[in-house]
């Protein structure tokens, strides 16, 4: 199989990084990492990136133009999708502008509900007996694009901001690789 080359973008953690980076070991699975970006020098993701000798950038959101900068180095590797997983910086329309509808993100919530930060309290304070995780399109309006794939569960009297982040992080490491087999099968 002809694997399309993939850009994950990171600022933190990176369990969804290492997630991705385990299953595009599968021959069948579409895409290759062949860089990741992270806008963090702290986070603690990088060492995925370092343990699975993947090249990686880290990027200074502060310089006027880092996008036209990275525009240029996704271009030089054949970046064909970039799939953003926590990563904490809003990408300009035009940088999405100019890679199209190649760019994906997962979330933390069934949307259109919750979109934005600190999902996990806001679901609990307004008593929604169900959340769940969201794969979607990046458009210029903040996680409000096409939705791929979604997943969601129950919520129990027992769950806090912890157990919500843990169930939901389980789903995410299922619909992430799922969405992104979907993408290539279906366009
Ligand atoms: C994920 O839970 C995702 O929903 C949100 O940020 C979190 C990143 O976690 N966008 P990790 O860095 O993949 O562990």
């Amino acid at each position: 199989m002809v694997k399309k080359n993939a850009c994950i973008f990171i600022s933190g953690m990176g369990s969804n990084l290492r997630n991705l980076i385990l299953r595009s070991r599968d021959y069948s699975f579409p895409i290759k990492i062949k860089l990741i970006v992270c806008n963090n020098k702290n986070a603690l993701g990088i060492v995925y990136a370092k343990k699975n000798s993947i090249p990686y950038l880290i990027i200074d959101t502060k310089i006027r133009n880092y996008e036209y900068q990275l525009l240029h180095i996704l271009k030089k590797n054949k970046i064909s999708l970039i799939c953003l997983a926590g990563y904490m910086k809003i990408l300009s329309k035009r940088f999405i502008g100019k890679f199209g509808n190649k760019i994906v993100n997962i979330h933390p919530s069934l949307l259109p509900k919750f979109k934005g930060l600190n999902t996990f309290s806001r679901v609990l304070k307004s008593q929604e007996i169900k959340t769940g995780c969201t794969v979607h399109y990046v458009s210029e309006k903040l996680d409000s694009g096409k939705i791929i794939s979604q997943k969601g569960f129950y919520i129990n009297n027992s769950d806090n901001e912890k157990s919500l982040k843990e169930k939901t992080q389980k789903l995410e490491y299922k619909i992430y690789p799922e969405a992104i087999i979907k993408i290539f099968r279906y366009g």
